[in-house]
């Protein structure tokens, strides 16, 4: 059941005869701010007056009179310009919450026009050990799977590894040069992510010599343009002012502060560029070997090359590694509790590419340039290059097989990228050329992220200036869980109860969940600073406080002695008679009124919304299905998240107001343990779907 869409399916009925495009209008649905003004506000009576040239209350009128309600809402209420205020009948969202809670979906209908989808994710480059920057591409990821494929989707989680790049030459070149063999023998993975990162280094020491120089040029060309346009500004802003233009005066504000941030934006690279220089030139001995290998960068290239040409020693190499790589990335799955449909990295396509390059040069779509083979899509002032002078294939051309592929073997309706919105440009242009050269019917959506940044709001790194490596991550927030439930056990007034073990699988739970659930609730486009407190406190909007509400609301059945899948049991079989109940209305001659029917539901009804929190948490509850569509709408798991964190608040409220072991009766007693219920539940599985697990205590 999704509220929401009952409702929109009975305005846009009532819609129809009033105005054309009646769906269009539809959006203008929403739950209301404040309970006074009902549970939902319908506010397209405004836009359609204006439309049609009519006084919106009126119009408002017209589609109440239109609009079917009497079996699920109290009359509307017309307030105002004309904004349509919509209550819900107390017997109808009872009778919704008790076929919720005998449901094992609770309540939420698959989509009745299921889209094939293909999610291409976390795609870590195999070569280098994982980072903090994969967190976000595969958390979001999963989410969206999981949320997709509960809605009824056909969903594929592809996993695009980057297993074929120049991280490997980088690789080779360490092995060949700097290899350290008894680490080797040790721990192989630990060793290439040190060689990788010894390469890097190099490599990035010899561009920034190269570049700094030039970089110091453009700062003083920007530094003089800034300098020379403060001189100007005060007579601009006079003569702005004298000629009482806001216009101009607001144009070179902008542009002054265009300058300042260019000025900004040069002197952060430089101070960059200068570390990458001080970091290497500071120790002797990398020093030394920097200056040893100054061709490190053509050298990698080569054994790039080598690999992708088929050359022995690189193939047995990258065979070697590359399971070796693969493990290491599996562990972090395994511990996200994240696996893939299927896992077809950059490798997989590379003998497809000179044959699709060919093609798409005899199509006439592909031209060569100067040697190269390029692309040109309309409205892009930069083509796409698809095989370099020296023959080399890149990641472009690697994404337009693969989309290729994609194409002809799943017909996808849709295939999400889940990457860092820094690569925005290559997905702009890849999906304008896709389109362009007509290699899919699919929709092809850029699901971008910002970057997780530390307490400097700079990119996270450690203090030595490293990337985070995931693994460390996930360490460190499972042993600060376990600190944060060893405390909250060992204070508890009768003991701890908690064995050490236990608390070692809590602390699991409670740590890589915080992670999950501290990244999901970001807007995904924003940059967010990494905390470890804020992503493990007991209080806000995070994954802890989401478990701890999970652990005591289940903690009632176990206090109270309730079998709760008992009293559920009680909920399909009221289903099944209140199914029966209807038939048999609809088959009698004689028509029994919707009211009368309501009367004798009523009646029956297991779960009883008497309160005005009790109402509220009901409604909250039977909103998960319009949160799960919120998601899939803009592809923003933080729609779920802001859902559970309301719910779980609404919760809170009823449980203040509400007494449930000690209500006053039975039947009122067993309807809020069925609210309780179906709120662990709720809760439950709306942690699940974003891939975060519960725990029955903590
Ligand atoms: N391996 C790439 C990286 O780490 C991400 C790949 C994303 N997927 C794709 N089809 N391009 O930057």
């Amino acid at each position: 059941m999704n509220i929401i869409n009952i409702l929109k399916d009975r305005f846009e009925v009532a819609l129809k005869t009033i105005v054309p495009e009646a769906s269009s209008y539809l959006n203008l649905i929403r739950p209301s701010m404040d309970p006074k003004f009902g549970d939902y506000q319908a506010n397209f009576a405004m836009p359609i007056g204006k439309a049609l040239g009519q006084p919106p209350r009126e119009i408002a009128q017209k589609i109440v009179h239109n609009l079917h309600w009497d079996d699920i809402l109290e009359q509307p209420e017309i307030a105002g310009p004309g904004f349509i205020n919509l209550k819900f009948r107390n017997d109808w969202l009872e009778k919704q919450l008790v076929l919720a809670c005998a449901d094992d979906r609770l309540g939420v209908v698959k989509t009745d026009s299921p889209k094939t989808i293909i999610i291409d994710f976390s795609s870590p480059n195999a070569a280098k050990p994982m980072h903090v920057g994969h967190i976000r591409s595969t958390v979001i990821g999963n989410a969206l799977y999981q949320i997709l494929r509960f809605c009824g989707h056909n969903v594929l989680s592809d996993n695009h590894l980057g297993d074929w790049g120049t991280q490997f030459g980088m690789i080779f070149y360490g092995y060949r040069h700097f290899l350290d063999s008894d680490a080797f023998e040790k721990e192989p993975v630990v060793e290439l992510g040190r060689l990788y990162r010894l390469v890097r280094q190099i490599m990035d020491y010899h561009a920034a010599k190269k570049e700094l120089g030039s970089l110091l040029n453009q700062l003083e060309i920007a530094q003089k343009q800034l300098e020379q346009f403060k001189k100007s500004l005060d007579s601009i802003r006079q003569t702005a002012e004298a000629e009482k233009s806001k216009e101009s005066l607001k144009k070179a504000n902008k542009e002054f502060q265009r300058l300042q941030e260019n000025v900004a934006a040069l002197n952060s690279k430089i101070e960059e560029t200068t570390q990458k220089i001080e970091q290497v030139e500071n120790n002797a001995d990398l020093f030394q070997q920097a200056q040893k290998h100054s061709d490190i960068s053509q050298a990698v290239l080569l054994e790039t090359s080598k690999l992708h040409h088929g050359d022995a020693a690189n193939r047995q190499l990258w065979k070697e590694f590359l399971p070796r790589c693969m493990k290491e990335i599996n562990a972090v799955y395994h511990r996200l509790g994240i696996s893939f449909d299927l896992t077809l990295g950059e490798s997989f396509y590379h003998d497809r590419l000179s044959n699709l390059v060919d093609q798409l040069k005899k199509e006439g779509v592909a031209k060569e340039s100067e040697g190269a083979v390029c692309i040109f899509a309309d409205g892009y002032d930069v083509p796409m290059l698809i095989q370099k002078k020296d023959g080399a294939f890149l990641y472009a051309t690697t994404d337009l097989a693969t989309i290729e592929y994609r194409q002809q073997n799943y017909c996808p309706d849709e295939i999400l990228y889940v990457v860092d919105f820094r690569q925005f440009l290559h997905f702009d242009l890849l999906f304008a050329v896709a389109k362009q050269i007509s290699l899919t019917s699919a929709k092809l959506v850029h699901v971008k992220f910002g970057t997780i940044l530390g307490n400097d709001n700079r990119p996270f790194k450690t203090r030595s200036g490293d990337t985070v490596g995931l693994e460390s991550l996930l360490d460190e927030a499972e042993r600060r869980a376990f600190d944060i439930v060893s405390a909250n056990d060992d204070a508890k007034k009768d003991g701890a109860t908690i064995s050490t073990s236990e608390r070692r699988e809590i602390a699991r739970k409670i740590g890589i969940g915080a992670l999950i659930y501290s990244d999901l609730a970001q807007n995904r486009e924003s940059d967010y600073v990494f905390s470890y407190d804020k992503m493990l406190a007991m209080n806000g909007n995070t994954a802890t406080y989401m478990q701890y509400a999970y652990a005591r609301v289940r903690s009632i059945f176990s206090r109270g002695n309730i079998e709760i899948e008992e009293l559920r049991k009680r909920c399909c079989s009221s289903k099944t008679t209140d199914s029966e109940i209807q038939s048999q209305n609809e088959e009698s001659s004689e028509k029994t009124s919707s009211q009368e029917t309501n009367v004798a539901r009523k009646t029956t009804s297991l779960i009883k919304l008497i309160e005005p929190t009790e109402r509220a948490l009901g409604l909250e509850l039977l909103k998960f299905g319009d949160a799960l569509e919120a998601v899939i709408q803009d592809y923003r798991p933080n729609q779920l998240t802001t859902y559970l964190f309301e719910l779980a608040n609404r919760y809170s409220s009823f449980f203040e107001k509400c007494p449930v072991l000690k209500a006053g009766d039975d039947s009122t007693k067993n309807s809020r343990l069925l609210l309780c219920d179906l709120t662990a539940r709720t809760i439950q599985k709306g942690l699940l779907l974003l891939g975060i697990q519960t725990v029955e205590k903590m």
